[in-house]
């Protein structure tokens, strides 16, 4: 792909190739040179966020010039430093602001949702009716490629609100007329996120025993950071990812409990795993919701602990051509400066 077709040869989605691709996903299509100069930049959305500090980062080693979209500019200047992007400061769901900055952009990156609702802010607000305004806004603006982060297990009949909410965005995009492609990681790990870390701060502050929502059954998927990202800039080099729905995960599904595990190997820590059935747990942790300013998991996310999170139709290295990081102590190594301290504070600090 060069920057001229992004100039003059508008990506159709409905072209033999991509449909071809589409239906055939396994087929490893050949890797088109990555151009070391983009005359337009590319949007991020949620550009300070876990995925979209690292999709920055990886995005500027390719040569892409970024608009970061961010709703507090001090946390994104400190979390972006050093790369070459533009911030611009708005709320996804202000339409008039989302319709000033997409105008001259090559292509937008949607990362930005909720997992947790806070501020005001519903899922149904920000992960579904935000992101049709942002496929109407891009639309409207001449965006030629729209790469989408859904979920994997989202889907608009799912009894979870989260899931159903990105789901029916995700539906969404699918129906858009804009070159679109949609992946759907299993839990996204690396240093600095909101689900590892959370073990592992509950780990310091259950120093004897660990409770296991549902006996730690549930099967999940982790990918590194960094390989989401890599997978987000190698959709947007590559025409034959248009129109194509893609389920990415790390090398193996790992049980909640096996993961604990190797959590607890990697802070070197012992703990007693015991299985707590979900409806016990549900009306503590409602609680722990109400009275914490920064509840480690709500009543929405410990339901998930307990749905099944492992991708069957794996495309990291098919289609990506990437090697999936383990999920090893040593990959997490980082868990263990964690300190009771902080564990405690982070409960009550965002
Ligand atoms: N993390 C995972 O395990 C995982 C797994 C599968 C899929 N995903 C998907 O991957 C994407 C990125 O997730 P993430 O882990 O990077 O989440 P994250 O760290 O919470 O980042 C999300 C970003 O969205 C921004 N945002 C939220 N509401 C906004 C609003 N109203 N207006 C503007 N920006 C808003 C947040 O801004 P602030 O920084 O101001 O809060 C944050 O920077 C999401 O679509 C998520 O559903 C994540």
């Amino acid at each position: 792909m060069s920057e001229g077709q992004f100039e003059h040869e508008p990506y159709d989605r409905q072209a033999p190739l991509s449909a071809a691709l589409a239906e055939h996903p396994e087929e490893h299509p050949d890797p088109e040179p990555i151009p070391q100069t983009r005359p337009r930049p590319v949007l991020v959305t949620g550009a300070s966020g876990l995925v979209g500090t690292h999709t920055c980062r990886e995005l500027a080693t390719r040569g892409w010039r970024i608009r970061a979209l961010v709703r507090d500019p001090e946390k994104a200047a400190g979390r972006l430093a050093g790369l070459p992007v533009e911030i611009v400061t708005a709320d996804l769901r202000d339409r008039d602001a989302l319709a000033a900055v997409t105008p001259g952009m090559a292509a937008v990156v949607h990362l930005a949702a909720i997992a947790i609702e806070r501020r005001g802010q519903s899922y149904e607000d920000v992960n579904t009716a935000a992101t049709s305004t942002l496929l109407d806004v891009a639309h409207h603006a001449g965006v030629g490629r729209f790469i989408h982060m859904s979920q994997n297990g989202a889907s608009s009949s799912s009894p979870s609100r989260f899931l159903r909410s990105k789901g029916i965005a995700e539906d969404r995009v699918r129906e858009s007329p804009l070159a679109w492609t949609v992946l759907r990681p299993s839990v996204i790990v690396g240093p600095e996120d909101e689900f590892v870390n959370v073990l592992a701060r509950l780990v310091r502050l259950t120093p004897v025993v660990f409770p296991l929502p549902g006996g730690g059954q549930a099967r999940f998927q982790p990918i590194a950071v960094r390989d989401v990202a890599q997978a987000i800039c190698v959709s947007l080099d590559r025409r034959e990812t248009i129109g194509g729905v893609y389920a990415i995960g790390g090398p193996a599904p790992l049980t909640l409990r096996q993961m604990v595990e190797r959590v607890l190997v990697a802070m070197h820590e012992h703990r007693v795993l015991i299985d707590v059935p979900v409806g016990i747990l549900r009306p503590l942790v409602a609680r722990a919701a109400r009275v914490l300013p920064n509840p480690p998991v709500t009543p929405a996310l410990l339901d998930l602990l307990d749905v099944d999170n492992a991708v069957s139709d794996n495309a990291i290295t098919r289609t990506f051509g990437i090697t999936p990081t383990p999920f090893g102590p040593e990959e997490l190594r980082y868990l263990g400066a964690i300190t009771a301290r902080e564990a405690l504070r982070s409960l009550f600090t965002r």
